[in-house]
């Protein structure tokens, strides 16, 4: 199995036994779990086996929940993304996220794209920003529906459209992980089939990880799948891990087949 210290940046998260609590609560057991680069992966299993902690650990979103505590290590370019000396604002630059609810500010279609940036420290002239604005809305799949309305609210947008503008600003700047909540929850079935085209556009440049509990889209959407429990004490451990194809097909573990097969969950 390749590893990115043989093979360049085959993987571009390694998580290792990671272990994740809320307080004394542990919601995440042990979990080793290799992201590989330019592929999506996908997370699924029942609610509450910590499939979003997990996720949130990747970009050490975790350490704006005051009692959350991370054990292990994730490595990302061969650097420990918890160790003392990392930037955890630098590493959710690098490593995005898009939620479940579609949040645009409010704020317009254009600074909503231009404020990540700008907080980055971002400088360029007008028509610089205004290049940024329309690649990142190109990229997300947006441009023909807001060019002629970038200075409208991004709430004034359909519920799909507002996701796709959440994804444009992640992509503002310049990640080169992009981690998805459950994305397309609160969309209808075409807006999200649009979510997920564009996932595949967006495979050729950035890896993406997304949560799901719908195991179509798992099955749709996602290259490898990573498949979740609870233990008896309710912490969430990673059951089995591969192509998509063979853990939906032909799974290894008995709880993987029971759960894909609709026996529990
Ligand atoms: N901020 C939090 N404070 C305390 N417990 C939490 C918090 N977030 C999640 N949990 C607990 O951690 C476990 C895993 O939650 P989560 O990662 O959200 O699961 P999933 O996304 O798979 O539904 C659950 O038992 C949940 O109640
Ligand atoms: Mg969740």
């Amino acid at each position: 199995m390749a590893t990115s210290s043989q093979n360049g940046n085959a993987y571009a998260l390694e998580g290792q036994n990671m272990h994740i609590y809320y307080g004394s609560f542990r919601a995440v057991k042990e979990i080793t779990l290799n992201v590989e680069a330019q592929k999506i992966t996908s997370l699924i299993g029942p609610s509450g086996c910590g499939k979003s902690t997990v996720l949130r650990a990747f970009n050490r979103m975790n350490d704006l929940v005051p009692v959350a505590r991370f054990e292990g290590t994730i490595l990302f370019r061969g650097k420990n993304i918890y160790d003392p000396d990392v930037d955890a604002v630098e590493v959710r630059r690098r490593i995005g996220m898009v939620f479940q609810k579609p949040n645009p500010f409010p704020k317009s279609i254009y600074d909503n794209i231009m404020y990540g940036p700008k907080i980055n420290g971002w400088r360029g002239s007008k028509s610089e920003m205004d290049e940024l604005v329309e690649k990142s809305l190109r990229a997300a799949a947006l441009w023909d529906d807001v060019k002629d309305k970038l200075k409208q609210s991004g709430l004034s947008l359909s519920g799909g459209q507002q996701q796709r503008l959440c994804i444009a600003r992640a992509l503002a700047v310049s990640p080169e992980i992009i981690l998805m909540d459950e994305p397309c929850s609160a969309l209808d079935p075409i807006s999200t089939l649009k979510i997920e085209e564009l996932m595949f556009e967006l495979r050729r440049q950035y890896t993406i990880v997304i949560v799901t509990h719908n195991m179509q889209q798992a099955q749709r959407a996602s290259d490898n799948t990573a498949f979740f429990l609870m233990d008896d004490d309710r912490a969430g451990m990673l059951i089995e891990y591969g192509p998509t194809e063979e853990v939906f097909s032909n799974p290894k573990d008995k709880r993987t087949e029971d759960y894909i097969s609709g026996r529990f969950g």
